[in-house]
């Protein structure tokens, strides 16, 4: 897709392929409603009335050839009542206008829907939700299809105001934003024979090599061995795909400490020893969302080329089973020093997590952000629309929901400063467990990383129920939470910028 934004006067010499243009509920029209229908001497009105068309959310109308109005094709687009216009309704409207598109097969069109009024939703956000629906509503994963179907055309946002900077700007964020999603979704929907591992140390290292301001140090078995991170390779031990950690570096500002964002990347999780049972298994595929997560998120700073310094770690891995495996009641020292007695080996991610948490010590880093499908309770808890939140410091906590309310790409905060929780953790031979007895699961699993992250400050997102969703019963990869991790990026910038 090709998105602009053009003022043009609203009486065109040249004709138009394509307009879409809304009318409210009741026959109630905007500005440039009411302009096409006063020259086309009330064409629009009696067209809408013949046909029943009064403006509610799923009404629409393709009108062609308006008299006196150089156009093919007028779409008229039901946006409801306007009073009760919202972010929302306006999302399912801008779904549906793309819906139309793709089946008229729509090449360029010009879009006169961003600048409708709606209370506490500014011309900005209306801009990015647009081209990140239309991104969500025509992406297909067509790699491995003998036809690849596409759709492609271009978007004119016709600019009314005196605005043009907004649109500018959020053009520019949105279409970084969303080149980052695709890029992580293609790499999580790939299967895990293809995406592998070393799968994701190739690609880190490609993107860093395709824009400046990055370096990339990638951190093989052997390494591992030498600087101890036991937990890491004890969970990988069982799999014939050799664990590799990616760290990609992005270095845009001498003075600033870096923002770490690591991701796990479990290219398959079997549960190991503690075999899952078969039922959506290959679903386990998801397992690394948290690291394509962090690898398309760096693809929009890419493109930005905001003014921080940023670290993504892909800890990449393979939980499968074998006579090699890792199993229930191993005792394993982490890299820190911790011991941990192994209950379950299905609670894989942790122990991955706890080994990079303490590695990454040595970047003194400003903020840390984990980003995994750590947990089946966090599903049960918060389900599919919303990821858990947990962190060790108020203000970091603060500024990802502020983020996440901006993109809306939802988080929810889950306490895990009681004790109790930390209670559960605790092993008769060894310093923890890496599993315990069921309840609050997805804060178990937040305090046993809170255990490694006590020197920075620290937030984990479990984006369980997140990282994937349905169509048609189909799974497919969700790209979540990049536009909210990018939002906090470019909130960061913000305030760096004003201090
Ligand atoms: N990758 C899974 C968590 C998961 C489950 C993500 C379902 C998405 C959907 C994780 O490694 C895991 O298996 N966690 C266990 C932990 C338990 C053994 C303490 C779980 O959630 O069952
Ligand atoms: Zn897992
Ligand atoms: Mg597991």
């Amino acid at each position: 897709m090709k998105y602009t934004a053009e003022k043009i006067t609203f009486l065109n010499k040249n004709l138009l392929d394509c307009i879409v243009i809304p009318i409210f509920e009741q026959y109630k029209f905007s500005e440039i409603t009411k302009k096409i229908n006063k020259i086309s001497n009330n064409y629009i009105l009696d067209t809408l009335k013949k046909n029943n068309v009064q403006g509610k959310i799923n009404q629409n109308i393709i009108l062609y050839n308006i008299p006196n109005f150089l156009c093919s094709k007028t779409i008229i687009i039901g946006c409801g009542v306007r009073s009760k216009l919202n972010r929302e309704k306006n999302k399912l409207i801008i779904y549906n206008v793309i819906n139309i598109l793709k089946k008229h097969l729509i090449k360029e069109i010009n879009w006169y829907l961003t600048d409708l009024e709606i209370d506490n939703y500014q011309l900005y956000w209306n801009i990015r939700d647009t081209i990140t629906i239309i991104e969500k509503n025509i992406y297909l994963f067509n790699k491995f299809k003998k036809n690849k179907l596409s759709f492609s055309s271009k978007i004119k946002f016709i600019i009314t105001n005196n605005n043009d900077e907004i649109y500018f700007n959020a053009i520019k964020h949105s279409i970084a934003i969303n080149l980052g999603i695709k890029k992580a979704k293609n790499m999580a929907n790939l299967p895990p024979n293809i995406c592998t591992p070393k799968y994701l140390s190739i690609k880190s290292t490609k993107l860093t090599k395709k824009y400046k301001n990055f370096s990339i140090k990638i951190i093989d078995e052997k390494m591992m061995q030498k600087i101890g991170m036991n937990a890491y390779l004890a969970v990988s031990q069982g799999s014939k795909n050799k664990p590799f950690m990616s760290i990609i570096e992005y270095k845009n500002n001498n003075k600033l400490q870096p923002i770490i964002l690591l991701g796990k990347g479990v290219t398959f999780d079997s549960g190991g020893i503690s075999l899952k049972p078969s039922k959506n298994m290959e679903e386990m595929k998801y397992d690394m969302c948290g690291a394509a997560a962090v690898y398309g998120t760096m693809y929009a700073i890419a493109e930005l080329q905001l003014p921080l310094n940023i670290i993504a770690i892909l800890a990449g891995c393979e939980n499968m089973l074998s006579a090699n495996s890792y199993r229930p009641s191993d005792i394993i020292k982490t890299m820190s020093g911790t011991t941990v007695e192994i209950i379950n080996t299905d609670a894989e991610g942790r122990l991955i997590l706890c080994d990079v948490l303490t590695y990454i010590k040595k970047y003194n880093p400003k903020y840390v952000i984990d980003i995994a499908t750590l947990t089946g309770a966090c599903v049960i808890a918060l389900g599919n629309n919303i990821s858990g939140l947990m962190s060790n410091n108020k203000k970091l906590s603060n500024e990802i929901i502020k983020a996440s309310l901006e993109a809306d790409d939802r988080v929810w905060e889950l306490p895990i400063n009681d004790i109790n929780y930390f209670n559960k953790l605790k092993s008769n031979i060894a310093n923890l467990v890496n599993s315990s007895d069921g309840v609050a699961g997805t804060i178990t699993a937040a305090c046993f990383l809170s255990q490694f992250t006590k020197k920075y400050k620290w937030a984990h997102i479990d984006i369980a129920g997140t990282a994937w969703y349905y169509i048609n019963n189909k799974s497919t990869a969700s790209g979540r939470p990049i536009n909210m991790l990018c939002q906090f990026l470019i909130n960061q910038a913000i305030i760096i910028n004003n201090n």
